[in-house]
C-alpha cells in the first residue's frame, strides 16, 4: 500500500507532498482508497461532505455502534508521507491482520478518510469532519476561497461533487460507538513505538493585514514611507517573544505581499498566525499580546492593521474511559498530549474518540523530512489491530 501511493502528489524536486483538497492528487488518493475497499470486499460510502467510509459489517446493524478507524489523505504544502496516510494505510493493514487472526468483529468495523484535514487550500483545517459534526455550517464552508480566489463549492463542483448537499451529518456520527485515529507523532515526546493521546492543545489561525502605501523603492525617502513590511516584521518578532514568555507557540508560516515587486514598497502585507498553547487562557493572552504589538508597530509606521480570526479549535481532553481502556489493551502504553490538530479532536465532541501515536525519531513533521521507522509502523498496525479486536470483537 505504501509504495502504491508514494508518487501521488509528490513534488519531484523537494520530495514533499502537495495533496490539496479537490485537486488531481487528492482525487487520485480517493481512488486509491476506493480500490483498497473493493479489494477487501468492504462497502464504500461517500458522505455528503465526500468523506469516504468503508464498512466491514452493517453500520446500521449494531446497537452499540461501529468501531471506526482512519485519518486523512491530504497534505500541507510540501508535507511528509506519514501525516494522515499512515493512519489510513494502518487501518487497512490492521483489518487485514484481524482477518489473518481469524477474528470477525461482533460490531461493524469502519475505515474513514476525512477530506481536507490540513486546510492547505482553503485555509480552514478539518473541513470534512467539522461539517459532519456541525462545527462548520454550509454557508461558512461556501465562503471559503483558495489562493486563486476559487471558492470551495466551485472546487467541489469541478471535482464532480455537489456542494449544496454539505452540512451536519448527526445520523452518520450516531452510528459510531468509538473512533480511533492512528497518527505519526509530530514531536519527539514519544520514546516507545506506540503511545496514546491524552489531549490536544487549543489552537487557531488569525490573518493579520498590514495596509501601507505602495511607492518607489529608489526614490521614496525613508521618513516618507508607510511600509507595512516593517510593521509585519516587528509583529513576527513580537509573536516569538509572546510565545516564549508564556510557554506557548506562535508561528507566521504564510505571507502574501502586494504588489510583490522587488523595487516597490508594498501596499499590503498579509501574514497568517498559527498559535497554540496548553490552555485556553494562555492562548487568548498570547494572541491578544500579538495583536497589541501589531497595532503598536503599525502606528509607528503609519500602517493600518486589521486582524481577523479564521479558525479557533478549543482544547480537547480525550474521554478518559476509552483512552484508559486502549492504554490497557496495549499493556500500559504511555499517554501524551499534542499541539497538532486532528479530525479525532473535532469528532471528540460528538463521539467517544481516542488516538494512537507512532514514534517519530526526529520529531519533524509538516516537512518532506518527516519519518517513522518501518518497525514502529508495523508495531502501530499491530497495536491498532489489538485495539480494534478489543473494542469490536469481544
Ligand atoms: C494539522 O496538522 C495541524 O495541527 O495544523
Ligand atoms: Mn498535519
Ligand atoms: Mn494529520
Amino acid at each position: 500500500m505504501w509504495s502504491s501511493i508514494a508518487e501521488i502528489g509528490r513534488d519531484p524536486i523537494t520530495g514533499g507532498y502537495r495533496r490539496f483538497a479537490w485537486t488531481e492528487a487528492d482525487l487520485r488518493m480517493r481512488e486509491w482508497f476506493s480500490g483498497e475497499c473493493a479489494s477487501r470486499g468492504l462497502d464504500l460510502i461517500e458522505d455528503r461532505m465526500s468523506n469516504q467510509w468503508a464498512w466491514w459489517g452493517d453500520p446500521d446493524g449494531s446497537a452499540a455502534g461501529g468501531v471506526v478507524t482512519g485519518s486523512h489523505l491530504d497534505s500541507v504544502p510540501d508535507g511528509g508521507a506519514f501525516d494522515g496516510p499512515l493512519g489510513v494505510v494502518s487501518a487497512f493493514a490492521a483489518l487485514d491482520l484481524l482477518r489473518e487472526r481469524g477474528r470477525a468483529p461482533g460490531r461493524p468495523l469502519g475505515i474513514v478518510n476525512f477530506g481536507d484535514e490540513e486546510g492547505a487550500r482553503f485555509g480552514l483545517a478539518c473541513v470534512g469532519s467539522r461539517l459532519s459534526a456541525g462545527e462548520l455550517s454550509r454557508e461558512q464552508a461556501h465562503a471559503l476561497r483558495d489562493g486563486e480566489g476559487l471558492t470551495l463549492p466551485r472546487a467541489m463542483e469541478r471535482a464532480g461533487h455537489d456542494p449544496d448537499a454539505i452540512g451536519p451529518d448527526p445520523e452518520r456520527l450516531a452510528r459510531i460507538g468509538a473512533f480511533v485515529e492512528l497518527h505519526i507523532e509530530q514531536g519527539r515526546a514519544l520514546e516507545s513505538a506506540v503511545g496514546v493521546a491524552s489531549a490536544i492543545w487549543p489552537h487557531g489561525r488569525w490573518r493579520f493585514d498590514f495596509h501601507g502605501e505602495a511607492n518607489h523603492a529608489g526614490t521614496t525617502r525613508l521618513e516618507d514611507r508607510r511600509d507595512p513590511m516593517l510593521a509585519y516584521a516587528g509583529t513576527v518578532l513580537a509573536a516569538r517573544a509572546e510565545a516564549r514568555d508564556r510557554g506557548a507557540l506562535a508561528t507566521f508560516g504564510k505571507v502574501a505581499v502586494e504588489p510583490n515587486g522587488v523595487n516597490a514598497i508594498p501596499s499590503l502585507v498579509r501574514g497568517w498566525l498559527d498559535s497554540r498553547a496548553a490552555d485556553e487562557d494562555t492562548l487568548a493572552a498570547v494572541v491578544a499580546g500579538i495583536e497589541r504589538a501589531a497595532v503598536a508597530r503599525g502606528r509607528e509606521e503609519g500602517v493600518e492593521v486589521r486582524v481577523s480570526r479564521e479558525s479557533r479549535t478549543p482544547v480537547v481532553e480525550f474521554a478518559h474511559g476509552l483512552r484508559d481502556r486502549i492504554a490497557g489493551l496495549l499493556g500500559g502504553a504511555p499517554l501524551l498530549p499534542t499541539g497538532a490538530g486532528h479530525d479525532a479532536g473535532v469528532l471528540s465532541a460528538s463521539v467517544p474518540t481516542a488516538m494512537l501515536y507512532v514514534r517519530n525519531p526526529t520529531g519533524v513533521s509538516h516537512s518532506p523530512a518527516e519519518f517513522a521507522e518501518e518497525d514502529d509502523c508495523v508495531a502501530g498496525v499491530s497495536a491498532l489491530a489489538d485495539v480494534l479486536e478489543g473494542l469490536a470483537c469481544q
